[in-house]
């Protein structure tokens, strides 16, 4: 069901409001009423009454979340810090809070020769996001590498941790997406990364490397993150705005006949999955805009603000491309990123 675009009104003289265009990297105008910053986790205790009364959002470094409309809720910005590295004769093992930036992590590693995590360069957002939707690219999901995952939980005021089984990982998924009723902060994330690792290359471009190793992938994704990819400092955007769907087998195979130059990869269950990119592609959106909210032109699948964009612009191009690939190819597309409206995410 649609959430109504709502016009603001105006706020009381006590309202001190908050711009929120400069803490989510599409940029959108837009403002919300309570804003707190966390630097510990004492603080975030503290903060437990508002918390369990109040709708609330945590934003890392806001490269997922579009934020369409006034946000009537609390926003907590995350600036937990720390990495704490040890080791055991195989592997080694990061506790990292939830505030730190993912690629400044990445790199981190890769200065202690620390491996494995080199295939998710340059992914925007904080550690305490990887988590939560699972983030992946080129080959790589970072539920391999997560051993469990410290949060607040908010209903019982307690600390707690899920093992990377609990966590219940899936494409851009997991429980910490799903749970919804029972809101956690994540505070920190425990990493295992093996001393003897193995080099991820199935991805295209990376096959091509002539003498793989950590490095040379990381430069390679860097070099095609960068090539490809609008930097959120420079165009407003939020990666990739859909997730690839995935169909039953017997769906493609009446797809392919239609389509015979579809891409397409195997998914768990024998499902297919097939890159949401390359229909919004075929359709005609590459390059394409409503107002100030565009269809990036090197890669269909990341919407962009091209500066003076607007909430209601976005939900606009977003429904109309899911709505005609639905109509063309009987595929729903789900978002990706956390679309907020006034006081809750906003359903495409
Ligand atoms: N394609 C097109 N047109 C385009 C772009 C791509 O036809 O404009 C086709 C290409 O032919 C290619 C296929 O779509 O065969 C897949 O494209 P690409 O390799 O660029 O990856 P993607 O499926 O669009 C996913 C992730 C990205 C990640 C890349 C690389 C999702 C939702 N997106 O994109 O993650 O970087 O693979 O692994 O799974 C993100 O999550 O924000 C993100 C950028």
């Amino acid at each position: 069901m649609n959430d109504p675009i709502i016009p603001n009104v105006a706020h009381s003289s006590h309202a001190v409001l908050q711009p929120l265009s400069s803490l989510h990297t599409f940029g959108l105008m837009a403002n919300c009423f309570q804003y707190q910053t966390i630097d510990t986790i004492d603080s975030l205790v503290m903060l437990l009454p508002k918390l369990q009364f109040k709708p609330f959002i945590l934003l890392g470094d806001g490269s997922n979340t579009v934020f369409t409309q006034d946000y009537e809720g609390l926003v907590l910005k995350n600036q937990l810090h720390g990495i704490h590295v040890s080791q055991d004769e195989d592997n080694y093992h990061l506790n990292v809070a939830s505030g730190e930036n993912w690629h400044d992590l990445v790199c981190y590693c890769m200065a202690q020769k620390i491996y494995g995590l080199e295939n998710l360069a340059l992914i925007p957002g904080t550690v305490g996001a990887c988590p939560i939707q699972n983030i992946g690219a080129y080959g790589v999901e970072i539920e391999r590498f997560i051993h469990s995952v410290e949060f607040l939980d908010i209903n019982t005021g307690l600390m707690g941790h899920f093992t990377n089984r609990e966590c219940a990982f899936a494409y851009r998924d997991s429980r910490f997406k799903r749970d919804t009723d029972n809101p956690k902060v994540i505070t920190s994330v425990n990493f295992v990364l093996p001393k003897q690792h193995q080099l991820v290359t199935s991805y295209g471009p990376l096959a091509e490397l002539v003498d793989p190793s950590p490095e040379n992938i990381f430069d390679k994704v860097v070099e095609i993150r960068t090539s490809k990819l609008p930097d959120p400092a420079i165009i407003g955007n939020a990666g990739s705005f859909f997730k690839n769907p995935t169909v039953a087998r017997e769906q493609f195979v009446q797809l392919q006949k239609a389509y015979p130059n579809i891409p397409h990869f195997s998914a768990p269950e024998g499902k297919v999955k097939i890159p949401a990119a390359w229909m919004i592609d075929q359709l005609g959106y590459k390059g394409k805009s409503i107002g100030g909210i565009g269809c990036h032109e090197h890669q269909a699948l990341v919407l962009v603000n091209h500066g003076n964009g607007t909430g209601e612009e976005l939900l606009a191009l977003a429904r109309e491309i899911r709505d005609n690939v639905q109509s063309t190819y009987g595929i729903e597309l789900e978002n990706e990123v956390r679309v907020m409206g006034r006081k809750s995410a906003v359903i495409l």
